[in-house]
């Protein structure tokens, strides 16, 4: 059941964990120098920083992208027998790290560890002419991991060890994203309510929502879900499990193809998202559809609206509704082989829920894309 009111996120005296917000999300990718391009070239990110064999490297090589406070960390193996190889084999491209920007990445790992997490990485300082980093880490559900970052010291264009990437003949322009609305997660039957203890404990977030099976089903499939968030707002982590239904709903899907639990979306915002939509669809990014009929009763559902409906319903943008406002959503198709990742580009307009309106016919959607892709049983 959807809570109406959400909690003031102003209160941080109790936050024993202070996030700024994200720092960085690193995906591994089997080719990260096309994976580069594609989101240069679809999503309107920027050239930013590169480490390779050109600054010392000898197994891996990394792109770092930018579209105002969003960066992407695009990492493939330079050589067989990796962890990075391992990874991309089992789970295909996906998301490895979600950094953590923290004032103090030592105490982050401390705490954290002192409250039941599992060690990925001790504290560790990298210097460079420009100044230092201290990053440490954990792990999160399935092989994912939260990188603490802590940049107060720094001033250089990203971290240490990696170098200017100019790419001065091809800067496709930005699209208008802003930063990471949200990240949500899918984990295995039964998991939610583990892994939502997971940040009540060990990272101090509280549930600002809740979603069950009545609220997200269809005909066919059924999920649940919970939304943490961090004392600020700034991170909101929905965690999703399967539910019981008469066909394999999306999350299992998710779980077969990631061979595992992982980051399923990442929900980035715009200001404007008629004009970063329009821009995104002609630079081929591909979109889940809704029927025309949606939108013949839309207004109905959510009221008066800033935007004319023709324009939502030629972009196939949805709408939503709560109690502080409205929100306009859409959602990729997934941006890898496997049904696995893909992205959401959200505006919002006071409402600080999730577009629980728009879930049935949303995964209606991804249900018929199921059936074309043979994995809807
Ligand atoms: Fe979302």
């Amino acid at each position: 059941m959807e809570t109406s009111t959400l909690p003031k996120m102003n209160d941080t005296a109790k936050d024993f964990m202070p996030i700024n917000g994200t720092d960085y999300l690193e995906l591994y990718v089997s080719n990260s120098k096309q994976a580069a391009h594609f989101y240069k070239t679809a999503f309107g990110f920027q050239s930013l920083a590169y480490a390779g064999l050109e600054t010392g490297l000898k197994d891996r090589e990394s792109y770092v992208v930018v579209q105002d406070k969003i960066r992407l960390v695009l990492t493939s193996p330079l050589k067989s027998g990796t962890d990075i190889g391992r990874h991309i084999d089992q789970h295909g491209d996906g998301i490895k790290v979600v950094a953590l920007w923290v004032d103090d990445a030592t105490y982050a790992y401390n705490t954290a560890l002192e409250r039941g997490a599992k060690p990925y990485m001790e504290p560790q300082t990298e210097e460079d002419e420009t100044g230092k980093i201290v990053r440490s880490g954990i792990y999160t559900y399935g092989e994912t991991v939260h990188i603490f970052v802590e940049r107060k010291d720094y001033n250089g264009i990203f971290m240490p060890g990696f170098k200017k990437w100019e790419t001065p003949e091809y800067n496709p322009e930005p699209v208008g994203l802003k930063y990471v609305d949200h990240m949500v997660g899918n984990v295995g039957w039964n998991k939610m309510n583990y892994w939502v203890e997971f940040y009540e404990k060990v990272m101090g977030f509280t549930q600002i929502l809740s979603f069950d099976d009545k609220d997200i089903s269809t005909e066919y499939t059924a999920l649940m879900s919970k939304v943490m968030s961090n004392g600020n707002g700034r991170i909101k982590f929905p965690i999703n499990e399967p539910a019981e239904g008469k066909k394999r709903s999306q999350v299992e899907e998710y779980l077969d193809f990631y061979e595992g639990e992982g980051v399923q979306h990442i929900a980035v915002a715009t200001d404007d998202i008629i004009s970063t939509v329009r821009q995104l669809r002609s630079r081929g990014v591909e979109f889940l559809q809704v029927p025309d009929s949606y939108y013949d009763a839309v207004l109905d559902r959510v009221g008066k609206i800033d935007e004319d409906i023709a324009p939502l319903k030629e972009l196939g943008i949805l709408v939503d509704r709560d109690d502080e406002g409205y929100l306009l959503q859409i959602f990729t198709r997934p941006v890898e082989p496997r049904p696995t990742m893909f992205f959401e580009i959200i505006q919002r307009k006071g409402a600080q829920s999730f577009g629980k309106g728009n879930f049935k016919a949303l995964f209606e959607a991804i249900e018929r894309e199921q059936e074309i892709r043979g994995t809807l049983h």
